[in-house]
């Protein structure tokens, strides 16, 4: 195999790239930033395998400027950075890293609740702004966790996880999917209609992929819907929140806060009005960085791409109907 040519579009962590690089000729992106698309698209031409992360645009043009392409290995779980469609088209299974990050994430986004509830990132700036003189009744009061109802839309893997760890709050649990009527109740939540759920939630955490369907999920009609005491977590993906629409809510107070892990786009740019907001704690995607997780992911792509190579399987594939096509 040490003839096929991959790309990795950053560094990984060391053990993992260097198991790729005992099996093929690596060429790794070493700048902090991600590489342009123009990059991309001219290095996809000698390559066999392609390992690239959620910040690298795979569309059905780099793809088609990729002759010897036998496999692209995403190192997220989610997969909107990429073309699938495209990529079945053209017989290349896509691997993404499902699992190994699911408590991770659902412990941030978990963390992020808690942060938004109780004012946490507030609370120290108001301590660096000199501005802690005495206890006081109602200063920097917020919302209780423990007993509250939770909406968790898009109940998957993380999802679940979040539900577990809200149970331990004793949380009242609503959910909405597609399809998980009864995987919800097994899990003590009660699943429900969109509408129900954003009526009767003081937290709504959302877990969707990001897709056709699910762009722009959250809008102006679902916050509207949304108690005024309310707070939105997203850890999913930026695009499935109408940012404007969430800003206006957040100033006019139509809910209480948002904690956002992602934002469309990112970086969210410093001018953002979101940033303005008292009541928005906005973070940097970091809900899967710990290290021990970002090791296991590193370790699943390669374990993709090396499958790829070798015109195995996947162990984790997001386009299972490349191989009823061979
Ligand atoms: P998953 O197991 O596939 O769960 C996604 C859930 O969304 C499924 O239960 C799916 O159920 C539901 N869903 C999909 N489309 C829907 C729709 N139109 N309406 C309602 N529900 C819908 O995925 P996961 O591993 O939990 O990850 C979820 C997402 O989290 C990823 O795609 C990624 O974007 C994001 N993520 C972010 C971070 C971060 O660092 N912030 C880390 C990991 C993951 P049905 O098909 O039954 O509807
Ligand atoms: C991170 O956002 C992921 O999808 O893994």
């Amino acid at each position: 195999m040490s003839q096929h040519k991959v790309f990795v579009t950053r560094e990984l962590p060391a053990p993992a790239l260097d198991r790729l690089a005992r099996h093929c000729e690596l060429d790794v992106w070493d700048d902090f930033l991600p590489p342009d698309y123009a990059i991309l698209l001219q290095k996809a031409q000698s390559l066999s395998g392609l390992l690239c992360l959620l910040t690298d645009r795979i569309d059905a043009r780099l793809l088609a400027a990729a002759p010897h392409l036998k496999v692209v290995s995403n190192m997220a779980v989610g997969y909107d950075n990429i073309d699938v469609a495209a990529a079945s088209a053209r017989g290349i299974p896509v691997g993404n890293t499902p699992g190994v990050l699911t408590e991770t994430t659902a412990d941030f986004a978990f963390a992020l609740l808690m942060a938004t509830a109780r004012r946490i990132p507030e609370a120290q700036r108001y301590i660096h702004a000199g501005r802690w003189q005495t206890w006081h009744p109602t200063v920097l009061s917020g919302r209780d966790i423990h007993g509250a109802c939770l909406g968790i839309i898009g109940f998957g893997r993380i999802g679940q996880a979040v539900a577990r760890r809200a149970a331990g709050f004793g949380m009242r649990i609503l959910t909405h999917s597609r399809s998980d009527r009864e995987h919800s109740r097994a899990a003590g939540a009660e699943p429900c209609e969109l509408d129900d759920l954003l009526e009767q939630s003081d937290f709504v955490s959302l877990h969707l992929p990001l897709t056709h369907e699910t762009r722009q999920f959250i809008g102006a009609r679902e916050l509207a819907l949304m108690k005024p005491t309310a707070i939105l977590i997203n850890t999913a993906r930026g695009g499935v929140v109408d940012q404007t629409a969430l800003y206006e809510a957040l100033r006019d107070k139509a809910i209480l806060a948002a904690g956002l892990d992602v934002t469309d786009p990112e970086p969210i740019p410093l001018s953002s009005p979101l940033l303005t907001l008292e009541n928005c704690l906005v973070l940097p995607h970091i809900a899967s960085a710990s290290v021990a997780t970002r090791a296991k992911m590193a370790q699943m792509a390669v374990d993709n791409c090396l499958a790829g190579l070798r015109g195995e399987r996947l162990p984790t594939c997001v386009n299972a109907e490349v191989y009823s096509k061979r």
